[in-house]
């Protein structure tokens, strides 16, 4: 459906609304912005699907109704009795939240009896952290590891003038229920810092187009703004003078954007600055920022991405899987109450396979989010179909203590996403439903992804018949799995190429001062993680997990190679060797992409024509791509172990 101009209507086509459009509707309560948002909401729907909107006291067969004005209450209850749906919520954002959870019900909110439902997100912190620059970068571009043009924020060095497209952003957001954005990179250049101070007006600006729909806006900061910007000889997070300027700074910040989320911050991570610069721990550094934000509600988001990034491929002790667990955990219970720790689901960087972060539940007085990748960076840069909910399902249900889930751990998820200027908004059509499973997962991490992608097809391509949600969940379910079987084996991650990270090269990063990922040999491949032999990593997990990772016997096949060292003989518990696992999946993943766009091709007539045509080209070059990998790995494995394929084929 692309009836919103010049952009896609994604997952709010207009005929996604029929239902909710053709009825009579009643908005009550309030007053509040977002309750005048919903109000908005329908009468563009009745206008289109021959509805009304009425006055209080006449009849009505949806009714919204705001008891209060709790906008920290995003909670909704729904119900339909004697043929009237009511949603009653006691704040703005859940009444809109119940708006278009009626608009996912279509039909079925208007039929029978629905009993009384109250729904609340599990998380509150449902944020996306864009990694845009304002300025294009001479290297990154102006989205760094961005897959779908330019920003949807910045132009030519300023936010847009028109911020249309903006609003439709954060509308498509509230679907799903993301609450946050941060809106520029972690990685804070010199005109990004400046967004703190006197660009700030430009934040507000961008701000002001999303808060309709419930969407707070948040910024990165440079640890070293007190120097870049307010000309102090040193950031040290303990000298009054700084801590003074980023009370000050932050007053006027909010001067500015009262509803302001807060900052989000990399310090000491890959070159950016940070506390340890003046022998201050992460605490102090996020504390100080976490009491400049205190005064106005405001919350710190602080990564825990801090590892050495300047390693020597023959020190074997340095482990980078290691480092965060190792820096963090002895600041646990020392962070401020509105300080959050933001811990990527990996110990690497988003491999398309990485066992859960040891530090997700490691730190139980500590706040933690959970951050996650939805934009493509090491899973198909949006050239592939990688439908990733599987995998962040997988992550949100992993039990740190074998009891309670990571998703029930964090109070936020917040991810790096995949959207930009884009006429389709993610490059490839599909990595929409990437975009809105991890809002939906946010708000439910115990959802079942599979019911999530059933909702985006649902809405996205409304009214069409099952043969299309048929040929799309074959598309989409398995591809993760498809894209691991062609790219790096069993949990050993990076053999991309270096830099822009896209395309096979298995010693692309091995000799790098970035960290050493897989150490094949003539005998062997796999990193010795194990307590017994290796760097200890397995040893920061809690029990069952630790033991489990710590022998080769016991390891799941998937991740094997990220906690061992093994022969190209060894047997899996699938009963294949490594080798022969290497060689098998490979060909099998090239194959699985051939029959997936098959598929794609047979669904010609029951997609949009321009749709239909980008996610054909990329099928396309997915293919070459995938042939590109299967060869690569296999003809690196064969010639290091010298062990023929079983099955005798040709091996490039
Ligand atoms: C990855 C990515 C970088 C990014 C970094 C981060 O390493 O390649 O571009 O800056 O993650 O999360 O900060």
């Amino acid at each position: 459906m692309t009836d919103s101009g010049n952009f896609d209507a994604a997952w709010l086509p207009d005929a996604a609304f029929r239902a909710v459009g053709a009825r009579r509707s009643l908005v009550r309560g309030g007053p509040d912005p977002l309750k005048d948002t919903v109000r908005a909401e329908l009468v563009g729907v009745c206008a289109r699907f021959g509805g009304e909107v009425v006055r209080d006291g006449d009849a009505a067969e949806l009714v919204l109704d705001l008891t209060g004005e709790d906008s920290s209450d995003e909670g909704y209850t729904l119900e339909r009795r004697d043929g009237v749906t009511t949603v009653t919520a006691s704040g703005g954002r859940g009444l809109l939240y119940g708006l278009f959870h009626v608009v996912r019900l279509g039909e079925g909110a208007f039929a029978g009896d629905l009993a009384s439902r109250t729904h609340r997100p599990a998380l509150a912190t449902r944020m996306l952290d864009h990694w845009d620059n304002v300025a294009v970068h001479p290297v990154m571009g102006q989205v760094e590891r961005g897959y779908a043009g330019g920003s949807l924020f910045w132009a030519d060095g300023v936010a847009r003038g028109d911020l249309a497209r903006v609003r439709a952003y954060g509308r498509l957001l509230a679907a799903c229920g993301i609450n946050a954005v941060a809106v520029n990179n972690v990685n804070v250049h010199a005109t990004e810092a400046r967004l703190l101070t006197d660009r700030i007006g430009d934040v507000a600006a961008i701000a002001g187009a999303l808060r309709p729909y419930g969407v707070r806006t948040h910024l990165s900061v440079s640890f070293a703004a007190p120097i870049l910007l307010g000309g102090l000889p040193t950031a040290d997070p303990l000298d009054p003078a700084v801590r003074a300027w980023w009370a000050a700074t932050t007053a006027r910040v909010y001067e500015a954007v009262p509803d302001f989320g807060g900052y989000v911050v990399k310090a000491d991570s890959e070159g950016q600055p940070g506390p340890f610069a003046y022998g201050r721990s992460h605490a102090d550094g996020a504390n100080m920022l976490a009491a400049a934000l205190e005064p106005h509600g405001g919350t710190v988001h602080w990564r825990a991405f801090v590892y050495d990034h300047r390693q020597d491929w023959r020190d074997r002790s340095t482990d980078r899987a290691r480092a965060a667990y190792d820096h963090f955990t002895p600041l646990d219970g020392e962070f401020a109450d509105n300080a959050v720790l933001q811990v990527k689901h990996g110990p690497m960087d988003f491999q398309v396979r990485e066992p859960v972060s040891p530090l997700i539940g490691a730190m139980p007085d500590t706040r933690l989010a959970v951050e996650l990748q939805v934009t493509q960076e090491y899973t198909g840069q949006q050239k592939h179909a990688c439908w990733l909910g599987p995998m962040w399902s997988e992550v949100l249900r992993f039990r740190p203590d074998g009891e309670v889930p990571a998703g029930r751990l964090a109070d936020g998820l917040v991810a790096v996403p995949n959207a930009g200027d884009d006429r389709f908004w993610t490059g490839h059509p599909l990595a929409q439903a990437n975009l809105y499973t991890f809002g939906r997962l946010a708000w439910d991490p115990a959802a079942d992804p599979r019911s999530v992608l059933d909702e985006w097809i649902a809405l996205t391509h409304p009214g069409s018949p099952g043969r299309l949600a048929e040929g799309l969940h074959a598309v989409l379910d398995g591809s993760w799995g498809t894209y691991e079987k062609y790219t790096a084996p069993l949990g050993v991650g990076f053999m991309v190429q270096p830099g822009h990270h896209y395309g096979p090269s298995v010693d692309g990063y091995e000799y790098s001062p970035w960290g050493t990922y897989h150490f094949a040999d003539r005998d062997g491949v796999g990193v010795d993680r194990s307590v017994a032999t290796g760097t200890g990593y397995a040893g920061q997990y809690a029990e069952p997990w630790a033991k489990l990772y710590e022998s080769p016997g016991t390891c799941p096949d998937e991740l094997l190679l990220f906690f061992h060292h093994v022969p190209y003989g060894h047997v899996l518990h699938s009963g294949k060797t490594v080798i022969q696992h290497i060689y098998d999946t490979h060909f099998e993943g090239v194959e699985e992409a051939e029959e997936a766009r098959r598929v794609w091709a047979g669904l010609a007539n029951l997609v949009e024509p321009e749709r239909h045509a980008r996610v054909a080209e990329r099928f396309e070059e997915q293919l070459r791509s995938a042939r590109e990998w299967r060869d690569q790995i296999n003809s690196y494995f064969l010639r290091k172990s010298g062990v023929p394929d079983a099955h005798g084929r040709t091996i490039h």
